[in-house]
């Protein structure tokens, strides 16, 4: 594997060494393969590394070792090159049911209540279906890791989420929907609240159609009382998610696409975690395109074309003009992505990752994409 640990990128320059870092942003725009890159980098500058993945193409999977593990499991990903270098990559694939399982057999207070939450047929629903689970699990897991010390960073990819402040929020609403008053009502007996009703609607109707009703009240009464019981619990000993999120030792990745919608989402979503209180490490405008020379010529274009095509060359030419003209407005996007993220955030750390043909699937790749980081910053 070549290794080119000199070159920059976003962990490396970030104004201090984190040791947690949120890959963050939008569906699709690279947070699992650029989470793994910047891990691997770190393992490479000598670090204890972990990267928690969420989801990774199967083939980007095969390479961190996750065919045939066991769910949950820190794999060690080999590397003598790393090694060499006092450094150490472990991958995990976040899966939400081993969290909420941990924490369960830890919080519950004893295992005879452990076991009835387990058991319950809406335990599993919850932990699958409720939307927000896999976020809280990841920060949940996040925690639980950093608290243990073991690694000297921590990666943590986000789950796919149409908008990137849904992974903000969602950890808030699991607490919420244990916590809001309908909630409490229930547990206490009583009639069905009709903000129950409203929050848990989703919930509702995923759970009566996987359990086939019965007595799906009772069960949910007891299930959310126990679990809220779990999550305070978690909550009064491992501190709010937000306090490990704004402290210093925690930095974000903001990873975007450079077209003109993704970076005003972009824009809007660093506005949030601004006024949240996250350190934000530097803004990841990935698979972007370098800004191309104008159109050649007709007269310099055709000549190549009549070789290459004979007759067909007239009709090749609109083609090539049409594609051309097309990856000219994608480089164009990346100068004015910049332009437009430091007219918001002027000491914004603003990086740039070229796209890679085919797309990187195994560790060489991500290696390799590692040393194409271009900060923005001149
Ligand atoms: N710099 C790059 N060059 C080429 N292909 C890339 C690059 N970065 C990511 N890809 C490809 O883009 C696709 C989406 O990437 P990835 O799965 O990392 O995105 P994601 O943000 O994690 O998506 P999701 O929100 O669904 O989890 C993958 O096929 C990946 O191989
Ligand atoms: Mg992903």
């Amino acid at each position: 594997m070549p290794v080119t640990p000199s070159t920059p990128d976003p962990l490396a320059r970030a104004p201090r060494r984190r040791s947690i870092v949120l890959c963050v942003g939008p569906g699709g725009v690279g947070k699992t393969t650029t989470a793994a890159t910047l891990a691997l980098r770190a393992a490479f500058r000598g670090q204890r590394v972990l990267v928690v993945t969420i989801d990774p193409s199967r083939r980007l999977g095969q390479a961190l070792g996750f065919e045939n593990a066991a769910a949950g499991a820190e794999l060690a990903v080999e590397s003598p090159a790393i090694a060499e270098r006092g450094g150490s990559l472990h991958a995990l694939l976040l899966d939400g049911r081993v969290v909420f399982d941990r924490l369960v057999a830890a919080y519950a207070g004893d295992p005879a209540k452990a076991r009835a939450i387990v058991d319950n047929p809406i335990y599993r629903a919850t932990t699958e279906n409720l939307g927000g689970a896999l976020e809280y699990a990841a920060i949940a897991q996040l925690q639980l890791l950093h608290a243990e010390g073991r690694y000297d960073l921590i990666v943590l990819d986000t789950p796919p989420t149409a908008n990137a402040l849904d992974f903000l929020v969602a950890p808030e609403r699991i607490h919420e929907l244990v916590n809001n008053p309908a909630t409490r009502f229930l547990t206490g007996g009583g009639r069905l609240g009709s903000r129950l009703l409203g929050i848990g609607n989703g919930i509702v109707i995923k759970t009566l159609s996987t359990i086939g009703g019965g007595d799906f009240l009772r069960d949910l009464g007891d299930f959310l009382r126990d679990f809220s019981d779990v999550l305070e619990a978690y909550r009064a000993r491992a501190g709010d998610f937000q306090e490990l999120l704004t402290s210093a030792e925690a930095g974000v990745i903001l990873t975007t696409s450079a077209s003109p919608f993704s970076v005003r989402e972009a824009v809007n979503f660093l506005g949030v975690l601004h006024r949240r209180g996250l350190n934000i490490d530097g803004v990841l405008l990935n698979r972007v395109l370098p800004p191309f020379a104008p159109m050649p010529t007709e007269a310099l274009l055709l000549p190549s074309l009549e070789r290459q095509l004979g007759d067909g060359a007239v009709a090749g030419l609109a083609r090539v003009q049409e594609a051309y003209g097309g990856l000219r407005i994608e480089g164009e996007h990346s100068i004015a992505a910049v332009a437009m993220l430091r007219e918001a955030y002027p000491s914004l750390a603003v990086w740039a990752l070229p796209r890679q043909e085919p797309p990187p699937t195994s560790l060489a790749d991500l290696h390799e994409l590692g040393g194409r980081f271009v900060s923005m910053n001149g």
